[in-house]
């Protein structure tokens, strides 16, 4: 493995003179690392950071076209240049589909020609490895953001603690049975576990309140729904789960709240995170009540049908609520991380793909 901070470039060609005239022409720029034969190229790809690959087409063993499908399965990240004397359509339509290649040069080539395609290729490898680490780290940002006021929330009630994880835990398992996409599934992660985020703005002594609320402070904790919605209107990747999260207090009937919404006018995901919430909430010791046994929570949801929750969403309930119940005691609730559900929505990389084309003929000059 070399340690240094030069770019590393396997040839592979089964002409030794030319591969002595890539490797001079290389070395000063580059680490050089060279195979008279495909699979000895690929073998050396699968024990070595390598930045770019160039292989000759014509090889006697494997033909660069394939070992250059290879080496895109082997390490999808690196720069891949096919070399031909024959740039005839049919080598380089093979080439672009399966060894997605990023450039071709045409033999026979100069000095001069290698090092051009070779830094103009790198440049664009090394500007996507930039914009990718930007990426993570806003992505590591943001999700760490989210982590700490979800760790706040929870801080705030210790008998609710872990209840936005478990509650996404049953509304995953509603969610599959009710045959939702696994976009959508992903969007009632999200929004599963963030949901009452707005409760960031409730008062604790409230939250924590052992007796009865009064009205007012009711109507205080009724605001989490809208709350949630203004802190995720100024988190733009969170902007497709604002109605899910603000609409898990409506009920079917039309008398839940904040907006007094009905039947197929609430997100069917809200609808679903609402019967999961109720569930999780009535097994739940709460300062003001002891928790309630699994079958008779399950009575009470089941009771609620047609009324406050979703017939539909009661039904996938009741096929799924036994299994998951038992399920959720073994599982790691770490699975359940929100950075893996921003992953589509923080979009400031530059996709290779768009230099997978061959930038037309790199003719000698
Ligand atoms: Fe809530």
């Amino acid at each position: 493995m070399v340690m240094d901070d030069k770019y590393t470039i396997l040839v592979v060609d089964d002409e030794k003179d030319n591969l002595q005239l890539f490797i001079r022409t290389l070395r000063k720029d580059y680490n050089v690392l060279s195979a008279e034969r495909g699979s000895d190229g690929i073998e050396i790809l699968k024990n070595n950071r390598i930045d770019a690959v160039l292989s000759d087409h014509k090889m006697p063993e494997m033909e660069g076209t394939e070992f250059l499908k290879y080496a895109y399965e082997i390490n999808p990240e690196a720069v891949r240049i096919l070399i031909t004397a024959f740039a005839d359509a049919e080598i380089l339509r093979d080439a672009i589909n399966a060894g997605k290649i990023h450039r071709y040069l045409k033999k026979p080539w100069t000095p001069k020609d290698l090092l051009n395609v070779v830094s103009a290729c790198l440049e664009i490898y090394q500007l996507n490895r930039d914009n990718q680490k930007l990426a993570n780290d806003l992505k590591e940002l943001f999700s760490g953001t989210i982590s700490a006021i979800m760790e706040a929330l929870d801080a705030k009630d210790p008998y609710t603690s872990g209840r936005s994880k478990r509650v996404t835990f049953y509304a995953l398992r509603m969610g599959e049975e009710l045959g939702l996409s696994d976009e959508r599934l992903s969007e009632l992660e999200l929004a599963g576990l963030l949901h009452d985020i707005g409760m960031i703005g409730v008062p604790v002594n409230i939250i924590t309140k052992p007796g009865e609320l009064t009205d007012e402070e009711y109507e205080l904790v009724k605001g989490h729904t809208i709350i949630g919605m203004k802190i995720l209107e100024e988190i733009k990747q969170l902007n497709h789960v604002i109605k899910i999260v603000g609409c898990h207090h409506e009920h079917y009937s039309g008398e839940g709240y904040p907006y007094g919404l009905k039947r197929e006018e609430i997100p069917v995901e809200s609808q679903i995170i609402a019967v999961a919430d109720a569930y999780d909430g009535l097994i739940s010791e709460r300062a003001y009540r002891a928790s309630l046994s699994h079958e008779e929570a399950k009575r009470r949801i089941q009771g609620a049908s047609g009324s406050q929750f979703s017939p539909a969403v009661v039904e996938a309930f009741s096929k799924v609520i036994n299994s998951a119940a038992e399920e959720i005691k073994n599982f790691n609730m770490d699975k359940l991380d929100i950075s893996n559900k921003i992953d589509d929505t923080v979009k400031v990389e530059i996709k290779l793909g768009e230099m997978n084309k061959p930038a037309g003929e790199t003719e000698p000059t």
